[in-house]
């Protein structure tokens, strides 16, 4: 699994804050206490259980016991050590003991808690837990956390559920496994927001709910659907798609929901709608902006009662597809307008995923514009290997108005134009944005902060209270800075979560 595929479907372990995985029991490893107590030391068990255990002084004593549980336990000292351990196609669980590591290597750590074939319980203390980033970490990655001295056998316990719960995904999964180690659907992005939308598509990816996905033109919003079919119970039925904007009006509505033979002229034969086709599956409604009234209060009607009627037909006919929508055109004005039902709408939107503009992705830029040259590189007859330090630096700079679906295209067309082994800023036509010189501190100073205040928002979901604390300065500050770069508009909501309506600002703060 390459660095940047955080979303590759091996397991989906990390679902959340102090999840506790005893609910499950796991078929094998994850026996009761009393009875797990009962059996003999030394006993081997049939499977392997893998256990890395990373500490910066690993005990001996739990070493010792958890071998002598049927563990085939590895330790490691270090988060480079770990990963070196963690074998990309065998599920393990993990212990992580956060007290020896100092807060300068939790970066290191995270990339080894991220390994998504490892089922980890962190161990800590009481100090330990007021680091913020610590408390992150837990959150984030790991099935559960114990506070230390803790006996032996409760870590045994505990490990034992976390590695049934990776084995049980695991074997789940083949389908979407499969699915994801094909390049196409490899999703890039190590920059928090990404990461973010990553453990949201996992979260959603395990409901029916609808969901609603909104983002820039280019930003992924296709793909995100697709990853959440892929992850979901409903991978092996169908994920079909519809541009609701691609289609004329008067042909959407037999496009959705079919007709039967004679419903028109023309009609010579019963088609199956789009909906139909998704039986069992999921129906990806792209620019859900441009469907007409008619098929909105269609649409309605069907996902009251879960029931179509072809065109021409008496038939009613139930259908079971979860459905997914996208636009990149602000759906709140729509309904304010009246050109989008509001009724609709909150049907459509159970869960809100917010896909990131590529200018809030940071260092993802130049990692996904890497991911594309090793894709297509061999469009070339010259041997490419890389980009020139003002191509870096021109994409840094640059907007991409068009997000990802840009990058891609200026990437494909340098490396069929470039004279030279490394692509340059002129062969992305990004020349003009190499020149630092015509940037003012004050421009730099306004952009740095643009993109400050986008990240944050991202990350605390558009909640300006949390947003604002991370950013140092007061709400009615942030809301202020927000009209300033023109932020105000934009929503940065994610996965059905009530508490993420944008607030307004306090009246009496400052
Ligand atoms: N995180 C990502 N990693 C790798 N490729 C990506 C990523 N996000 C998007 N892409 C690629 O960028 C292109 C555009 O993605 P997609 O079609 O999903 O965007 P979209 O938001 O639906 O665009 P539009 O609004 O134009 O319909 C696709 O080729 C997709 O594979
Ligand atoms: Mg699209």
């Amino acid at each position: 699994m390459r660095e940047t595929s955080h979303l590759s479907a091996t397991v989906t372990p990390f679902a959340g804050a102090g999840q506790r995985p005893a609910v499950v029991p796991p078929p094998q490893p994850g026996r009761p206490l009393d009875e797990a107590d009962e059996t003999a030391v030394g006993s081997v068990t049939e499977t392997e259980r893998i256990l890395v255990y990373v500490a910066r002084t690993p005990d001996p004593a739990l070493t010792a016991y958890l071998k002598s549980r049927g563990w085939d336990l590895a330790t490691a000292r270090t988060a480079h050590e770990a990963s070196r351990l963690v074998k990309p196609e065998s599920a393990c669980a993990g212990i992580v003991d956060l007290t020896g590591f100092a807060s300068r290597d939790l970066a290191a750590l995270e990339a080894v808690l991220r390994l998504q074939q490892v089922g980890w319980i962190a161990l800590t203390d009481a100090t330990r837990l007021t680091d913020p980033e610590v408390r992150r970490l837990i959150r984030h990655y790991c099935f559960d956390y114990v506070h230390l001295p803790v006996t032996n056998a409760t870590l045994d316990y505990l490990v034992g559920h976390a590695f049934g719960m990776v084995s049980l995904c695991d074997l789940d999964a083949p389908g979407a496994v499969a699915a994801a180690s094909h390049d196409e659907d490899e999703m890039v992005g190590t920059c928090e927001a990404m990461q973010q939308l990553f453990r949201t598509i996992r979260k959603v990816a395990n409901t029916d709910a609808t969901v609603f996905i909104s983002g820039e033109s280019g930003t992924g919003k296709e793909l995100t659907a697709l990853a959440i079919h892929e992850r979901s119970p409903r991978r092996k039925a169908p994920f079909v798609p519809i541009n609701c904007g691609a289609i004329p009006h008067h042909l959407l509505q037999s496009e959705l929901f079919g007709y039967e033979r004679g419903a028109f002229t023309g009609a010579n034969q019963r088609k199956i709608g789009r909906v139909e086709a998704a039986n069992g599956g999921t129906l990806f409604l792209d620019e859900i902006g441009d469907l007409p009234m008619e098929s909105q209060a269609s649409l309605l009607r069907f996902l009251q009662e879960g029931k179509i009627e072809r065109l021409g037909g008496r038939e009613q006919i139930p259908v079971d597809v979860r459905i997914i929508s996208a636009t990149h055109v602000d759906l709140e004005a729509a309904m304010r307008d009246g050109r989008f039902r509001a009724d609709l709408f909150h049907r459509l939107c159970v869960l809100r995923v917010d896909e990131p503009p590529l200018r809030a992705r940071g260092k993802d830029i130049e990692i996904l514009a890497h991911h594309v040259l090793h894709k297509f590189k061999m469009d070339s007859a010259r041997k490419i290997r890389g980009f020139t330090p003002d191509a870096i630096e021109a994409m840094y700079n640059y907007n991409w108005p068009g997000n990802v679906r840009e990058l891609i295209n200026r990437v494909r067309r340098a490396i069929v134009m470039a004279e030279s082994k490394l692509l340059s800023a002129e062969d992305l036509d990004l020349a003009q944005f190499t020149e630092q010189e015509t940037v003012t501190l004050a421009q730099a100073r306004e952009s740095a902060e643009k993109r400050a205040i986008e990240a944050a928002l991202l990350r605390h979901r558009h909640r300006l209270t949390e947003a604002a604390a991370d950013l140092g300065i007061s709400r009615v500050t942030l809301y202020r800075l927000m009209g300033t770069h023109g932020l105000r508009d934009e929503k940065t909501i994610f996965a059905g979560e009530a508490e993420n309506q944008p607030e307004p600002p306090a009246e009496n703060e400052e």
